[in-house]
């Protein structure tokens, strides 16, 4: 069976790099992974300080009994490019940072028990690959920011699982499962594959081999648990290679029954129309950018779908955290998995490269029933016909299952996908909020919002309070507008939270304020906004201190309060001044308009 086993401790590491390094380990430090290359400032800092090459470097014994196996390194992320050497000898290199990658090191391998891994990292901006050539609005950050696995595999081994239900229904639902191996197999191997629901094997199919490396299974049964946003069932597909009865490698992965579907009049989910609610994430934290754990990528989930009551989150602008993406599948968060980019289009290297990179997202996620479509188009570039109408077929090819998005900030693009995906950032506070989704499209066909807000008004969360409650209000009226009108899908706002950025863009001090959190995921007024439209937990929040000194003339004006409750009662010292219903002209179209006080004094002056 496949034995994997974490290397993310013992690390040495080096943040410069020159061939002696290979043998030598003077001047390393000791470091676990994940691993930042530098540890940052919060803010004001200079985006080369995280630009060199570097070296990481750990020994490792080989396991005697298992010594007839392969070796193979699991890298779960690099920035930005690798070249990896075992025992001094070069192996292979990667090329860039939003994806994983696998290195074998079985004909490296010293036979004595020493062995050592080394990894040049270069967390340079290298043109050759996305997303870098020209600007770009974020870090990259450097080093070995995810963990790392060793794998004791057999010869021929399961690459890769892929279950699709093409029906699905409580009643009765089918499954295509095909699974991949990395050899053809003769009649002496057989392949077991189980579908289980909590751990319970319920089906279990064998499969002859016949000298292919692709099996398929067809099949369906009634009384199928849905996966919904309110009950994500997960069922589990366990994939099982034999030879002789022992089983030489084993294959994993959660699934869901859910169908989702971008239409013409909105999203659907199981039959269901479902408007997207959702915010735009960065991976990154201050001090260590990408180097964060997997109770860090959970806890994100978790704001994002119990604070903000959101229930779709785009990974902008690059594939995220496995960690991220299980758990979106187990609390039920509908997610925008794009591939790595930024306005920039680079020749044909770089895009030959980003075409990899979308195959290597799709085959590393397309089990997840989190991922409702694919975003196969650099953010925001501008219109490439040979480049996207490859991009577009290879994502069909892989994934019949799903539609395809490309994130735009124009109207009237050439469209491949299936979905028009548009930054929309026409609203400034007393215009209209959003464009209406003819004028951009040009054409009937679905339509997502996949950004607005962001730049158009950073806030800062120790700005004045009007200009925080003025974030609150712009989010409110985008989402107002995206409920009131049909052809659109959802509106997914710029962004969760703050992040450090190039000197291009930001506030001078390298930070974009333009999350409804900040950099540590402190909510700002905006938040509420999100938070109150859920209905999973009661939610209130009061948008003002009511501290009158804070105010133009102390003047306090009304106070708004954004809650997902029929009605509110006021108190001032202890006297009620009143109950308060949701607004029924302001932002109607929400699921839950905000209250809104316009007499804070009400019937207290006959009172005292
Ligand atoms: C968009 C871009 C985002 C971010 C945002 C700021 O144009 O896609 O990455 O820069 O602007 O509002």
């Amino acid at each position: 069976m496949r034995n994997r086993q974490p290397i993310n401790n013992g690390w040495l590491y080096k943040p410069h790099f020159t061939e002696e390094d290979l043998l030598s380990s003077h001047g390393f430090d000791a470091v676990r992974l994940p691993h930042t290359n530098i540890e940052l400032p919060y803010n004001g800092f200079d985006e080369k300080s995280y630009q060199f090459i570097s070296c990481y470097k750990n020994s490792f014994q080989i396991d005697k009994e298992l010594s007839h196996k392969e070796i193979v390194f699991v890298f779960e992320r690099v920035m930005n490019h690798s070249k990896v050497y075992i025992n001094g000898q070069y192996v292979t290199e990667h090329f860039g940072g939003y994806t994983p990658f696998e290195v074998n090191a079985t004909p490296y391998l010293n036979s004595s028990d020493d062995n050592t891994i080394a990894v040049v990292v270069d967390s340079t901006e290298r043109n050759d690959t996305p997303p870098f050539g020209f600007v770009v609005d974020y870090l990259t950050y450097g080093g070995i920011y995810r963990e790392v696995y060793m794998e004791y595999r057999s010869p021929v081994i399961i690459e890769n699982v892929k279950i699709a239900t093409p029906e699905v229904s409580a009643q009765h639902s089918t499954y295509e499962i095909d699974i991949f191996t990395s050899a053809p197999l003769d009649s002496s191997y057989l392949i077991k594959a189980e579908i289980l629901l909590e751990d319970e094997p319920i089906y279990t199919h064998t499969l002859p081999c016949d000298e292919t490396t692709l099996f398929s299974v067809n099949d369906g049964f009634h009384n199928t648990k849905l996966w919904s946003l309110d009950d994500p069932a997960l069922y589990q597909l366990r994939v099982q290679l034999i030879q002789n009865d022992e089983i030489l490698d084993e294959f994993s992965t959660n699934f869901g029954f859910r169908t989702v579907d971008f239409r013409n009049d909105g999203f659907y989910l199981n039959g269901e129309l479902v408007k997207l609610r959702g915010l735009n994430r960065h991976q990154s934290f201050p001090y260590v950018g990408y180097a964060i754990p997997k109770s860090a990528q959970i806890k994100d989930a978790e704001l994002l779908k119990y604070d903000l009551g959101l229930n779709c989150v785009r990974c902008s602008h690059y594939p995220q955290s496995k960690f991220f993406l299980n758990h979106c599948d187990a609390i039920g968060l509908l997610v925008f998995e794009e591939l790595p980019g930024w306005q920039h289009i680079g020749d044909e290297v770089w895009q030959e490269n980003a075409l990899i990179s979308i195959e290597e997202m799709i085959r590393r996620d397309w089990n997840h029933p989190s991922i409702i479509i694919w975003g196969v188009r650099i953010n925001e570039s501008k219109d490439s016909d040979a480049f996207y109408s490859k991009a577009n077929a290879l994502a069909h090819k892989l994934d019949s299952s799903r539609q395809t998005g490309g994130v735009r900030n124009f109207a009237g693009s050439k469209v491949f996908e299936d979905v028009y995906t548009y930054n929309d950032f026409v609203h400034r506070g007393d215009n209209i909020a959003l464009e209406a989704p003819q004028k951009i499209a040009k054409r009937k066909m679905p339509y997502l919002v996949t950004e607005h807000n962001g730049h158009m008004f950073p806030v800062k969360k120790f700005d004045v309070e009007k200009r925080r409650v003025d974030q609150a209000i712009r989010h409110a009226k985008v989402l107002d507008t995206m409920y009131e009108t049909a052809e659109i899908s959802g509106a997914i706002g710029w962004c969760m939270f703050d992040y450090n950025t190039h000197k291009d863009f930001g506030s001078g001090d390298k930070i974009c304020y333009h999350g409804v959190m900040d950099m540590f995921r402190i909510p700002k007024y905006a938040s509420a906004v999100y938070a109150s439209q859920s209905d999973l937990k009661p939610f209130m929040e009061v948008l003002s201190s009511m501290q009158i000194g804070d105010f133009e003339a102390s003047e306090l004006g009304h106070v708004m309060v954004f809650t997902n409750a029929d009605f509110i009662k006021v108190y001032k010292n202890n006297h009620l001044l009143g109950t308060f219903y949701p607004s029924t002209d302001l932002l109607k179209h929400l699921p839950h308009p905000p209250v809104i006080i316009h007499d804070l004094i009400a019937d207290l002056l006959e009172l005292v």
